[in-house]
């Protein structure tokens, strides 16, 4: 079992500590949900009968697990966040490559957001939500930096 996100101190006064396995898997369903039309920029997905054979296919539970990875990293170094420019301005880059809108890492948060709200049930509070908010967006400001370029 593998722990992750975990946002303490100055932004929020709860510890959130969510099960990695549990998280994609909610993240990647509200997701299309949202906008079943990311499934195909996955070329892996392209004969996926169904949303779900999508869902459940290991390459793309892999690519949310790097999603997670990535919001692990940016929770793990929030005293730090400017080591991780490189990389997010680099990552940014890779998914204008491959033809992801940077709208779409909207999306992304509004699933990570819901996600949280359904596992935390009355824990899930306005500062809380605000404190995700935050880390979320500094994310996104580099990845989106990193796409533009
Ligand atoms: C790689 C799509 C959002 C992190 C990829 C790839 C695709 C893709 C097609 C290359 C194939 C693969 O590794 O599966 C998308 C779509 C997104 C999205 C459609 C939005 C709906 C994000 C976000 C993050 C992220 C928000 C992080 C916060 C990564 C990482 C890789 C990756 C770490 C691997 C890059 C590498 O190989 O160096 N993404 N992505 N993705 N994505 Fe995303």
């Amino acid at each position: 079992y593998r722990w992750i996100v975990c946002l303490r101190g100055r932004f929020a006064s709860h510890a959130v500590c969510i099960h990695l396995q549990n998280s994609v898997v909610f993240v990647c369903g509200r997701l299309f949900e949202l906008d079943p039309e990311l499934l195909t920029l996955f070329h892996y997905t392209t004969n996926c009968g169904s949303t779900q054979d999508c869902l459940s296919s290991p390459e793309f539970l892999e690519h949310v697990t790097k999603v997670m990875l990535v919001i692990d990293a940016a929770v793990s170094h929030l005293d730090d966040l400017p080591s991780l420019e490189d990389f997010l301005l680099n990552l940014g880059r890779k998914h204008q490559a491959v033809g992801v809108n940077t709208q779409s890492f909207a999306e992304v948060g509004e699933s990570l957001l819901y996600m949280l709200q359904c596992s935390l049930g009355q824990a899930y509070t306005a500062p809380l939500r605000q404190a995700w908010l935050n880390l979320y967006s500094i994310v996104v400001a580099a990845m989106s930096q990193g796409w533009a370029k």
